[in-house]
């Protein structure tokens, strides 16, 4: 028997929790034709909310209707990735004959490439429109997606973006999806030329409903050939609090315990076991990264609001703990927001936005 889950960065699950909806109304936008708003997706949410999982399902939900994907990667020569390699490429597997009728360059399109008919003629270079309007040819329709938004340039952005309108204004069945780290993707989109993207569907990703993880483990579980029993899926929902990669490592860790015991039934003792371990791989896999940049005066700031002990920490209280005035640790305080490490509470008031951070800091301090 196979461990079902998948506790790692990328790596779809094998159920999808409280996202029904979400690919639902994708699917639909898809049937509706441009013009649907849908067809422009901008996710952000934190480290391991499943931003990059979802981009994968839209890519499936499309593949499904017979759309083909693009992937586009945050780098600075993304568009020319795009012209001269991604999208020539598709074309030759969309349609092979083409290739064969091109010299002079294996994988390419019509434009500005010699074709065997007319080795002299060289037609202009092609552009990022010229490029998806001849795949718009060959397909059903385009996808785009584009992960680590966060880490582009706005200027291939913004050519991006405006690609995408072109084709849209021309009714061509072209949809986009981005996904990226909250703040970071706030920031881009002060920049000017991205009206495009700040006018797509956003997509806050936070943690998950407790039913929903605990219908995934269940169904994960049960699948996978072994059951649970109520109280150890209790504990183990418990322990997620909602947020997707725990649901997979704590899925994984209970079921490798209960094999451990040469059990076909994980027990909320197999759970317990495992708790210290899940939290220990959240803090490996997340917390550690997230914060080796983190100067000291900031890792002071969260301390003081892991001591606090409750979710929601006035700032008054941190520059209290700190022996400084509230404007005293207004600079730290944004940077940690910029970070994505902590969110506004409401006013004068701000919390951790991964778990089991304020334990990871507690237990780090020196
Ligand atoms: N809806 C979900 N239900 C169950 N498990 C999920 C879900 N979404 C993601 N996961 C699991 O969570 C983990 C992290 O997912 P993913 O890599 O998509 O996160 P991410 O938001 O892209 O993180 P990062 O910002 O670090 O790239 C993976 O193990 C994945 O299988
Ligand atoms: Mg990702």
């Amino acid at each position: 028997m196979r461990n079902p889950f998948r506790p790692s960065f990328g790596a779809s699950p094998y159920f999808l929790a409280g996202r029904g909806e979400l690919l639902r109304d994708f699917q639909l936008s898809l049937m509706e034709g441009p013009g649907s708003p849908n067809r422009a997706l901008l996710l952000s949410g934190v480290r391991g909310v499943g931003k990059t999982v979802l981009l994968n399902e839209l890519e499936d939900t499309a593949a499904a209707q017979g759309w083909i994907t693009l992937r586009s990667y945050p780098r600075s020569n993304m568009i020319e990735e795009l012209v001269s390699t991604t999208i020539p490429q598709t074309i030759s597997t969309l349609d092979p004959q083409k290739e064969r009728t091109v010299s002079g360059g294996s994988i390419a399109g019509v434009g500005g490439i010699r074709t065997s008919d007319n080795p002299k003629f060289l037609e202009s270079a092609p552009t990022l429109i010229t490029r998806l309007r001849e795949l718009a040819e060959h397909s059903t329709g385009i996808l785009i997606t584009l992960d680590e938004l966060q880490a582009a340039q706005p200027e291939p952005l913004h050519e991006l973006a405006t690609a995408v309108q072109d084709l849209i204004r021309d009714e061509y069945e072209i949809a986009i999806a981005c996904a990226g780290l909250p703040h970071g993707v706030e920031q881009l989109l002060q920049h000017e030329g991205t009206t495009f993207m700040r006018r797509a569907t956003r997509i806050d990703l936070h943690a998950v409903a407790d039913d929903d993880v605990s219908e995934t483990l269940h169904t994960t579980i049960t699948d996978g050939g072994k059951t649970i029993e109520p109280a150890g899926l209790a504990r183990a929902t418990a322990l997620c609090k909602g947020y997707p990669y725990l649901i997979q490592v704590v899925g994984s860790l209970a079921w490798a315990q209960a094999s451990l015991d040469e059990a076909d039934t994980i027990t909320d003792h197999h759970v317990q076991t495992i708790e210290a371990d899940a939290i220990k791989r959240m803090m490996s896999q997340v917390h550690r990264p997230a914060l080796t940049q983190v100067p000291d005066g900031e890792i002071a700031f969260l301390q003081a609001m892991a001591n606090y002990g409750e979710d929601d920490v006035p700032t008054a209280e941190i520059a209290r703990a700190l022996g400084t005035s509230p404007n005293g640790i207004s600079a730290r305080r944004q940077r940690l927001i910029n970070r994505d490490l902590i969110e506004s509470a409401g006013f004068g008031a701000v919390r951790f936005t991964l778990p089991y951070l304020d334990e990871y800091v507690r237990s780090h301090s020196a």
